[in-house]
């Protein structure tokens, strides 16, 4: 499908904005433009880029009522050689698709998804940062837009791509670890829902939850299962630690648990670091355990706006609190970040063919 664009004159254009900053916030800022096309009588039309603005929708519409939308979200990255670099977009496209299956939305051709992306980096790509820990965040999105309140799925849609100059997920970046809360009070999803896709409700789902870690001050909830036997995700992240042998330990993927595009990657990456990784299912009651005992050294998050978050400290809803190691920041959670964001902003070969 022939891409159309209605460029901003370089007069309008408001990249000069970020440029003598320091540091970027997370998600604030937004590019001149945006990428949009319409899903109407059984077929995507009219791909466009246009400046980026509001969108004129019915009130009706079935995504204000009841929540069907879904989002992916990537990061391209300025190189040495002034070129810009994304990062896996095609693994978002896929998953756009599967989330659109979990919650009776339309799929999307997987190649328009990437075209669409690299065109509206090019046309903006005077807004891509490089200071440190910084990325052009890529906030593809897709929300009915059907002007009909049954409780059905909507047969219109649109689809949108933004970008955003960001800096890093959590303010202070990697060199400030976390803390995350331990609860039995709230579950971000269950078996059987729609926890392995990224639809909006997962995300308003974790809202209470996340102002409740907030006040213990925790960064997030670590999520178990409904059961509340098991480790899930930790909101924006999907949960990982690492045992006294170097074996990094990741949730095995289950439908209420996100599969994130940064846990598949460290599949592939971490044994050329001389890492064993793994997948299963891992007991809240002997996770902890472990943690106290020493036998669990490091752990943190990994996601694609939190990359490789250390997580330093968990805290129950007692209020007991336990490090993790000494509680900083431990060499084998840098050595792994810094080998993933050295393939991202191509100071090391990319030698998985993860850039575009
Ligand atoms: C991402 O990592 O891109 C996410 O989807 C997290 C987002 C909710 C900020």
């Amino acid at each position: 499908m022939e891409i159309s664009s209605k460029l901003l004159p370089e007069s309008e254009r408001k990249y000069s904005q970020i440029a003598n900053l320091k540091s970027l916030p997370f998600g604030l800022y937004r590019t001149d433009h945006m990428f949009l096309v319409d899903f109407k009588d059984g077929e995507w039309r009219n791909p466009r880029i246009v400046p980026y603005g509001p969108i004129e929708m019915m009130p009706g519409a079935v995504s204000l009522h009841y929540g069907q939308t879904i989002f992916e979200g990537a990061k391209a990255f300025k190189h040495a050689d002034g070129e810009i670099y994304a990062f896996r977009v095609d693994e978002n496209a896929k998953r756009m698709n599967v989330s659109a299956n979990l919650v009776c939305m339309q799929t999307i051709d997987e190649n328009l998804q990437v075209e669409a992306a690299l065109r509206l980096m090019d046309v903006d790509r005077k807004w891509c940062p490089d200071m440190p820990e910084s990325s052009l965040y890529i906030r593809p999105f897709m929300f009915a837009t059907e002007d009909a309140l049954g409780i059905r799925p909507s047969l219109e849609f649109k689809y949108c791509i933004m970008l955003s100059p960001s800096g890093p997920y959590y303010a202070g970046g990697f060199n400030h670890g976390v803390r995350l809360l331990i609860t039995d009070r709230y579950h971000r999803a269950v078996s059987g829902g729609t926890g392995a896709s990224k639809t909006g409700g997962n995300y308003t789902a974790s809202l209470k939850p996340g102002m409740v870690a907030k006040e213990c001050g925790a960064s997030q909830v670590l999520y178990l299962d409904s059961s509340n036997t098991y480790i899930e995700e930790a909101g924006a992240m999907n949960h990982f630690h690492i045992t006294k042998d170097g074996t990094v330990v990741i949730p095995e993927f289950t439908d209420s648990i996100l599969r994130s595009i940064t846990s598949i990657s460290m599949l592939e990456l971490l044994p050329s670091l001389g890492y064993k990784v793994r997948q299963e299912k891992i007991a809240i009651k002997e996770f902890v355990e472990q943690v106290k005992s020493g036998d669990i050294i490091e752990a943190g998050g990994f996601g694609t706006a939190a990359v490789v978050s250390p997580v330093n400290e968990y805290i129950f809803d007692d209020g007991e609190i336990i490090k993790v190691g000494n509680g900083e920041i431990g060499e084998n959670t840098r050595k792994i970040y810094e080998a993933y964001t050295a393939i991202q902003k191509g100071t090391a070969p990319d030698k998985f063919g993860w850039l575009k």
